[in-house]
Formats: C-alpha cells, structure tokens, sequence
C-alpha cells in the first residue's frame, strides 16, 4: 500500500483511534469542492471514507467524529439510517443498500494513520 512516490499526510496518532470508537475527520477536496473524510478503527485496522453518504451528499457523523451506531457493527448515516459495512463501506441496509461510501487509502505505520490522497479526493492545498 505504500508507495514512496506519492505523498502520504498525517491524519493522526494511533492511539487515537480506539476500535469502534470515535473516528478522526480530516478536511480533503474532491470535484473541486471542499469536504470531510473520516477513519475508524474497526478489527484493529484503520478504514477512512469520503464523509459522504451514497444516499444524500451528506455528512454521516451524528455528532462530531460519530460514526458506528450503537452496536459498533456497522458506520451509519445520521440522516435516513443508512448503515455500511466498516471495511468495504457498502450499504447494507437503509434507503441505498448496495451503493458504496467512497474509500480512502490508509496505511498505519510508525504509530501514526497516513492518507494516500488519490486522483479523485485530494490533499487541501494551501
Ligand atoms: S443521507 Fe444518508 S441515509 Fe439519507
């Protein structure tokens, strides 16, 4: 996964995500907009999302950083309930099951989570 010719950014220590806990947002741009991604820790590895529902345009967390819904089992949609798998991100329930959220790139080395922007959700620029 990592590749020395890309740029890969810092999204956080490793001890901030705790499995199934709260997940760490990071601002990226993609369509030439600006919007949120986020990562979880889910089986002890780090899985990070456009914050983007399949359903609506919108945010998923339900407060700030939110994600899993009350089992831990599932990322859900604050909105309509939509609720994806952790790893694959796929809608298994809720008005867009079968769509997918959009997947980052992330690696976790050194104590700390990497993004690995790509063609389509990119680094913000300053
Ligand atoms: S916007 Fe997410 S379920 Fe409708």
């Amino acid at each position: 996964m990592h590749n020395d010719n890309k740029m890969q950014i810092e999204i956080c220590p490793s001890v901030e995500l705790i499995e199934r806990g709260k997940g760490v947002r990071f601002d990226v741009m993609t369509e030439g907009s600006a919007a949120t991604a986020f990562v979880v820790r889910y089986d002890s590895k780090v899985h990070a999302y456009l914050n983007r529902c399949a359903h609506v345009a919108m945010e998923l967390d339900w407060n700030e950083g939110e994600f899993f819904e009350s089992s831990g089992l599932y990322i859900m949609c604050a909105t309509h309930g939509a609720v994806y798998t952790p790893e694959q991100g796929k809608c298994v329930g809720g008005p867009c099951r079968g769509a997918s959220l959009r997947k980052l790139l992330v690696e976790e080395r050194d104590g700390a989570v990497f993004w690995q922007p790509d063609d389509v959700v990119r680094a913000v620029t300053f």
